[in-house]
C-alpha cells in the first residue's frame, strides 16, 4: 500500500526492476501476434468513449504491440500521424505505422508533441505506472486527450488467479499484475490530469475462449449496478490535459 497524494493506494504499482523490461520482451517477441484478439465489437466500445468531438493529429501508444489499437484509431483519426513505442522488437516489426523500440517510462520525444496518448493492456506491464503516466502527460499537449485500457483488479479471475492467487506462478511469464481503476483515477489527478473518468467493460474477443465465453454470459446476467467491478475483467479510462 502506498500515499499517492493523500489517497490510500490499493496496490505499490512498482514492480519488479529494470529487468521486468528483459523479462517483457522475451515474452512477447517470442509471442508477437497474438494481441489482436479483441473483436471489431470490442474497438468500437473502445473508441466510444473517447467523445465525438475530439480531434487527434499526432497520436502516441504506448505499448503498441503489433498496432492492434493503432489501426483503430487510424480509422477514428485519418489523418494524424501515428506513432507506437513498444520494448518489443518482434511485436513493432508487425506495427503498421512509426514504430519506435523503448520503454514507455521513458519516453524519447519532446514535451507537448502529441494530443492523444493511448495504452492498451500495457500500463500493468510496466515497471513504474506513476514515472509512466508522468512522461505520457509531459508528452501530452495541452487540451489533449488520453486513453488507457486495463485489466480490472477487482475482478476474480485477476484477484484469484492472475495477480495474488496460488496459481500465479503458473500464469506468470511477463511483470502483469492490474490496477484498480479507482487508484488509476487517484494517480492521475495527482499528476495534473483533468475528467479522468472510467467504464467497466467485458470484451467479446476475436476467439473466445471457453473462460471468456463464461465472463460474457455472466456480465450479461441481471445483477445490482454496483456489482459491476467484480463482474466486468477490463476497464476503459479516459482523461484530458
Ligand atoms: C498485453 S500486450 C498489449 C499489446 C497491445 N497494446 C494490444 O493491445 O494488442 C502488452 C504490451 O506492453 C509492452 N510493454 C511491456 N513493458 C513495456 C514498457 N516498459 N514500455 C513499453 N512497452 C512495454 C509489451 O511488449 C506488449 O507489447
Amino acid at each position: 500500500m502506498s500515499e499517492q497524494n493523500g489517497t490510500a493506494m490499493r496496490r505499490d504499482y512498482q514492480k519488479g526492476d529494470a529487468a521486468t523490461v528483459a523479462l517483457e520482451q522475451k515474452y512477447y517477441d517470442a509471442y508477437a501476434g497474438f494481441y489482436d484478439s479483441l473483436a471489431d465489437e470490442d474497438y468500437a466500445e473502445i473508441l466510444k468513449q473517447v467523445g465525438r468531438s475530439v480531434q487527434a493529429k499526432a497520436i502516441l501508444e504506448v505499448g503498441c504491440g503489433s498496432g492492434a489499437l493503432g489501426l483503430r484509431l487510424k480509422e477514428r483519426f485519418q489523418a494524424a500521424r501515428n506513432v507506437g513505442l513498444d520494448v518489443s522488437h518482434g511485436l513493432l516489426m508487425k506495427h503498421p505505422f512509426l514504430p519506435v523500440l523503448g520503454n514507455g517510462q521513458y519516453l524519447p520525444f519532446p514535451s507537448e508533441s502529441f494530443d492523444f496518448v493511448a495504452a492498451s493492456a500495457a500500463l500493468h506491464h510496466i515497471h513504474n505506472l506513476e514515472q509512466t503516466l508522468r512522461e505520457m502527460y509531459r508528452v501530452l499537449k495541452r487540451g489533449g486527450h488520453v486513453l488507457f485500457i486495463e485489466p480490472n483488479a477487482d475482478h476474480p479471475y485477476r484477484r484469484l488467479v492472475v495477480d495474488g492467487g496460488f496459481l500465479r506462478k503458473y500464469f506468470l511469464q511477463t511483470s502483469d499484475e492490474s490496477i484498480f481503476p479507482q487508484d488509476l483515477v487517484a494517480m492521475m489527478c495527482g499528476i495534473g490530469y483533468s475528467d479522468a473518468t472510467f467504464h467497466y467493460v467485458t470484451f467479446r474477443n476475436r476467439h473466445p475462449s471457453l473462460l471468456g465465453r463464461t465472463q460474457s454470459l455472466l456480465s450479461a446476467l441481471p445483477r445490482p449496478r454496483s456489482w459491476g467491478r467484480f463482474v466486468h475483467p477490463w476497464f476503459i479510462m479516459v482523461g484530458g490535459k
